[in-house]
């Protein structure tokens, strides 16, 4: 059988051989175009290429491209299991022309590809146009041989096809596969067409114009090709299946599934494998892209698909974490394709067991209560809102999951309940709300915000400008005025200091009036996403509500934030390219004297790693290219080709910054582009200079970088250098050949260690140095006793020496004290003719008791304790005597 995986490569492999450059996937997280929820089309990473906007060395290309339909405006999430064809993820493959070949090529080259190299059986396939697209019809007639019946018309937006209200659009031409009369259904336009039978397997739009807004339609400098073939549809028609799910690709995991939960893969639970194997795929796609469960956003729309699929597990019967399993079947499958998955193995199974554990505590609870109250409804009934509402907000079920089980039962929820439910739980919220720190000053900023407005920011374009005072608070109060000497927080009504947001931290300056009033501003922040507000000292004069202020940044500390901040955004990228595209931003921090960002990253990064990313980040820097930002309104931003900004928390306007120069890698065309509210340089060569100072984890997942730019860069590097110089110095070596040097010097010092323990040994043994004076082997009562009271000798050398003196006497009682600061240990050795008469452990317990210790241990021959006193040696001594005397 011909595998999914056969199928992508043979088509890929097939435009190769055409004259297409076969181009990698882009990530499911849209990089040239912020606003777009997932890629959800193989187009996507090519938008500015059918505008003209961007160029490439190529003007073919190919690709099999990742997609998410979930969350957005394209969503098929609430289907997926039911149907033969519904997936939150799926592979498009398309070739594309950008101005090279048109119509007649296009359809040439998918025909001949679908009935020649992969060999359907041509009887079995039909196609649109458009109505109004005869050319289109004329060529299928010549290039397919198809007769006219087969060539059907359609008036409709079906064959019309644009990416969003505006972008690159053009009339498209379908084609079909019929599965066959045993399925109900009939050809596209027909009455019959919403039916199984015949299946659109290949979309080829005739991309020809540019929609600019409602009423402009322009020509494309260029007719273009963009053509869509879902891998999985395809896959169905060559693999003889009907449905997508009985495909390799889809059946695999289906299988596992039913096996790890020790379920029949088909029958009443089918719908649940189907689930479970789907939302793996989007599941793990989405992590290996830097997507990360959370509560809003992208990462809210992978929550909701995870926990999808865990109630779905959790129905088959399995209450432990089960999908994480399911994981090696994926990459062992798609991880050819797809190395990004491969590479982040580890932090897909790692999230999927942990949001498993965590959802898990509330899932069984969550769900008994939702079958208490469905047993109450009648047969079609309708879930009232509130209950749904708080298996949302105490058990965590989001809204889709509920509606999936009431699905099964043929029931529905009531969503305008649920809504209202949430709106009702946001005022509360926004009533009670007390804010953090100062309680009194915090509930100030709401009546100030409900009052004056939002500030307005003007930092992007200068760092000086004029603005009237509107509001003054001394101690959490607002007052009228204030006198030098007095700090307040400050309200303007437009500023251009930046208000801590974003991980940058807010500005300093000095605001001063015509009147000589000046105020020292020590921070900015912003409070309730829009009110800015200056913190700092009056330094002279009174300041005064309405007085007009000339209000002036810090610059040089601006233009190190503004440094830093653009480096993050270049270190990202480089990350990115480094690791993978797994790597996301966790978190950071960007001020006057360094950086700080975090990743979602497994593993350390290797010394390599970090001097590869510095390397790139300083090439992007030297290559001083402009900075672009473009601001945009979240419509504006939709309008430009945006499907949906889901739950994203965007204030009024959408600011897009690209840096980095031109890179063929990105669909934007710049090396980084990124939302971002914050300040950066003019042109990347102002950051100057990049140097990562640290690397270390963070938490479980999350690495932390800090590095510094500029002007602390170069101080961290002379500062450096100048240790390296000092201790070369001090080795009396270059700085070349410090390390060899330090390597030298620490292999003599362990042989010198050592053979200096020896020589102590020696030394100890024959009564030399250190030993007491008393003499070498003393009679005590016919057994001969060696004791000695050593200094300078570790005690972990007595037992050694013990052994020494063992071999030198033959037959003997040996006792050693050594005294170390004060404190004593003791060994006893008793030579192997005596062990009868003697044993060690005795001696050297009495010999501790003496020195104020307790206990000793060993074996008969040789045993050691230790005592604090060891000014008692003495007296060990002489009660070990005792005991031998008898
Ligand atoms: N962009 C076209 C589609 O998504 C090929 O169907």
């Amino acid at each position: 059988m011909i595998t999914g995986n056969d199928i992508r490569r043979e088509f890929l492999q097939y435009f190769a051989k055409n004259g297409h450059e076969v181009v990698d996937s882009s990530p499911l997280v849209p990089r040239n175009d912020p606003t777009l929820m997932f890629t959800n089309a193989g187009m996507v990473q090519f938008k500015n290429l059918f505008t003209g906007n961007e160029t490439r060395d190529y003007t073919r290309a190919a690709t099999s491209q990742k997609c998410v339909r979930a969350g957005g405006k394209h969503n098929d999430l609430e289907n997926v299991g039911y149907t033969a064809r519904h997936h939150t993820f799926f592979e498009m493959m398309g070739n594309f022309s950008f101005g090279d070949y048109f119509k007649d090529q296009a359809i040439e080259l998918a025909w001949n590809l679908i009935t020649k190299e992969y060999g359907i059986d041509e009887k079995r396939l039909l196609v649109t146009v458009y109505s109004e697209d005869e050319e289109a019809a004329g060529l299928w007639r010549r290039i397919a041989g198809l007769s006219d019946d087969r060539i059907i018309r359609i008036s409709t937006s079906d064959n019309f096809w644009s990416m969003g209200p505006t972008g690159p659009c053009g009339p498209c031409s379908e084609i079909f596969y019929d599965h066959g009369d045993h399925i109900w259904g009939g050809p596209p336009g027909s009455p019959e067409e919403d039916g199984d039978r015949f299946v659109e397997i290949w979309n080829l739009v005739f991309m020809q114009f540019e929609q600019l807004d409602e009423q402009t339609r322009i020509n494309l400098p260029k007719p273009s090709i963009d053509t869509g073939m879902g891998l999985e549809r395809i896959t169905a028609v060559m693999q003889g299946k009907h449905d997508n799910y009985d495909i390799d690709l889809l059946r695999t995991i289906i299988e596992a599934s039913a096996d790890v939960t020790s379920t029949d893969p088909d029958g009443d639970l089918a719908v649940s494998h189907r689930v479970i194997a789907d939302h793996l795929r989007s599941s793990a796609f989405l992590i290996a892209d830097g997507v990360l469960p959370s509560n809003e956003g992208r990462g809210y729309v992978l929550r909701r698909i995870m926990r999808r699929a865990m109630r779905h597990v959790h129905k088959l019967g399995t209450k432990d974490p089960a999908l994480f399993k399911l994981v090696p079947t994926l990459t062992s499958m798609m991880g050819a394709a797809f190395p990004e998955l491969t590479r982040a193995e580890a932090l897909i199974t790692e999230t999927l067991k942990l949001e498993e554990k965590r959802f898990g505590q509330t899932l069984d609870r969550g769900m008994r209560l939702l079958e208490e109250e469905t047993s109450r409804l009648s047969e079609q009934g309708t879930l009232n809102g509130e209950v749904a509402f708080k298996l949302y907000d105490t058990y965590g079920f989001p809204l889709d999951l509920t509606q999936d089980v009431l699905r099964g039962q043929g029931r529905t929820v009531d969503t305008d309940g649920f809504n209202s439910a949430m709106q009702r739980q946001k005022e509360a919220a926004r009533a009670a709300w007390s804010g953090s720190g100062d309680t009194a000053t915090e509930q100030v900023w709401f009546g100030l915000q409900d009052r004056l407005g939002a500030t307005e920011f003007l930092g992007y374009d200068t760092e000086t400008a004029e603005g009237q005072v509107l509001a003054i608070l001394k101690d959490g109060n607002e007052v009228q005025e204030a006198a030098a000497g007095d700090e307040v927080a400050v309200v303007v009504n437009q500023t251009p200091f930046y208000g801590e947001s974003g991980g940058q931290q807010g500005d300093r300056g000095i605001m001063f009036s015509a009147e000589g009033t000046e105020l020292a501003v020590a921070d900015t922040q912003k409070k309730l996403g829009a009110l800015f507000v200056h913190s700092g000292t009056v330094n002279k004069g009174t300041l005064k509500v309405g007085q007009a202020l000339e209000m002036r940044v810090n610059t040089e500390r601006r233009g190190a934030l503004r440094a830093h901040h653009s480096a993050t955004h270049l270190l990202h990228e480089a990350l990115r390219r480094r690791l993978g595209t797994h790597v996301t931003q966790k978190g950071s921090l960007v001020a006057q004297e360094r950086l700080r960002f975090d990743i979602s990253q497994p593993t350390p990064l290797s010394a390599e790693d970090v001097a590869v990313v510095e390397a790139e980040v300083n090439e992007r820097i030297r290559a001083n290219d402009e900075v672009i930002t473009r601001l945009m309104t979240p419509d504006e931003a939709i309008a430009e080709g945006a499907m949906a900004l889901f739950g994203e928390k965007y204030g009024e306007e959408v600011r897009v910054v690209s840096m980095g120069g031109k890179d063929l890698e990105t669909g934007s065309g710049y090396y980084s582009t990124e939302l971002c509210g914050g300040t950066h340089v003019r042109r990347t060569g102002d950051i100057g200079f990049f140097k990562v100072v640290s690397e270390a984890a963070l938490a479980s997942g999350v690495r932390r970088v800090e590095a510094v730019t500029g002007q602390a860069a170069l101080a961290y590097v002379s500062e450096q250098s100048g240790q390296l110089a000092a201790a070369a110095n001090a080795a009396k070596t270059s700085p070349a050949e410090l390390e060899s040097r330090v390597a030298a010097l620490v292999e003599e010092r362990k042989r010198l260690e050592k053979e200096l323990a020896d020589a102590r040994r020696k030394l100890a043994a024959s009564g030399g140095a250190g030993a007491s004076s008393e003499p070498a082997v003393k009679d005590i009562s016919g057994v001969p006793l060696a004791a000695r009271v050593l200094s300078g000798v570790l005690p972990k050398d007595l037992k050694p020496t013990a052994d020494e003196m063992k071999k030198q006497l033959g037959s003997a009682v040996i006792v050693l004290i050594a005294d170390t600061d004060g404190k004593a240990s003791i060994v006893v050795a008793v030579t192997e003719d005596l062990k009868e008469r003697f044993s060690a452990v005795d001696l050297v317990r009495a010999g501790s008791a003496a020195l104020g210790g307790k206990g000793g241990g060993g074996r008969p021959d040789m045993a050691q304790a230790g005592g604090p006193d060891a000014s008692k040696a003495n007296d060990a001594i002489a009660a070990i005597e005792a005991l031998l005397q008898g």
